[in-house]
């Protein structure tokens, strides 16, 4: 696992080899599971901005509402609340010292395949944002670069790699191409995004 903090052009933290071997293997067995036909949902269907994107997600918290712990992902995934990278990035700046404080989470997993992408928006009701990123080797598509248009700034999503950030940064996915390949093949580009934030009134779900 390696950690870097960025402060410019905002302030943000990339982990390289966030998961280890035994994680990766419980995230690959549920990122298989949903790629079949009828599962990852059009984002009419899941809450998403319907005219900004059209690659399919599904939010897992609401797939595992009465049994969380059913979910590989929802459980590997509680390592970002648990090993100190959120108290790391809280140091970058101020605008994510409570990061740390975190007491609520929603996690989507996104699928994008060729022809899919994000057009630039913000998730102005998150606090904070990690998007964690994973794909098969060896790589069979391009594109997919997480971009961030007002600051002429662009990142390759590595596989294995988180990029944590406050949610007031606008951003968007650059348009995925695979050949000659089928979407239920699973060759694309998977996002596990987690939203999360404070929030005292508490009527989101914990996370702990
Ligand atoms: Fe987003």
């Amino acid at each position: 696992m390696k950690t870097i903090s960025y402060e410019n052009p905002f302030p943000h933290l990339i982990v390289n080899d966030f998961y280890d071997k035994n994680e990766l293997t419980l995230i690959w067995e549920e990122l298989n599971f949903f790629t079949k036909p009828d599962k990852l949902l059009k984002a009419k269907n899941y809450g998403g901005i319907e005219d900004r994107t059209n690659a399919r997600a599904v939010v897992l918290d609401e797939v595992f509402l009465t049994h969380r712990q059913m979910s590989n992902i929802l459980t590997v995934n509680r390592k970002l609340f648990k090993i100190g990278i959120l108290k790391e990035f809280g140091k970058i700046h101020d605008c994510c010292s409570i990061a740390e404080d975190c007491n609520w989470d929603i996690t989507k997993l996104r699928y994008y395949h060729n022809g899919e992408y994000y057009e630039p928006h913000t998730d102005r009701s998150m606090q904070f944002l990690g998007f964690s990123y994973f794909y098969k080797e060896p790589k069979k598509f391009s594109g997919g670069e997480l971009v961030f248009p007002k600051y002429n700034y662009q990142l390759t999503c590595e596989n294995n790699s988180i990029i944590i950030m406050p949610g007031w940064v606008e951003h968007s996915v650059n348009e995925v191409k695979i050949e000659n390949s089928d979407y239920y093949d699973g060759w694309g580009r998977y996002a596990i995004t987690s939203f999360f934030g404070t929030n005292d009134k508490k009527i989101n779900k914990q996370y702990k």
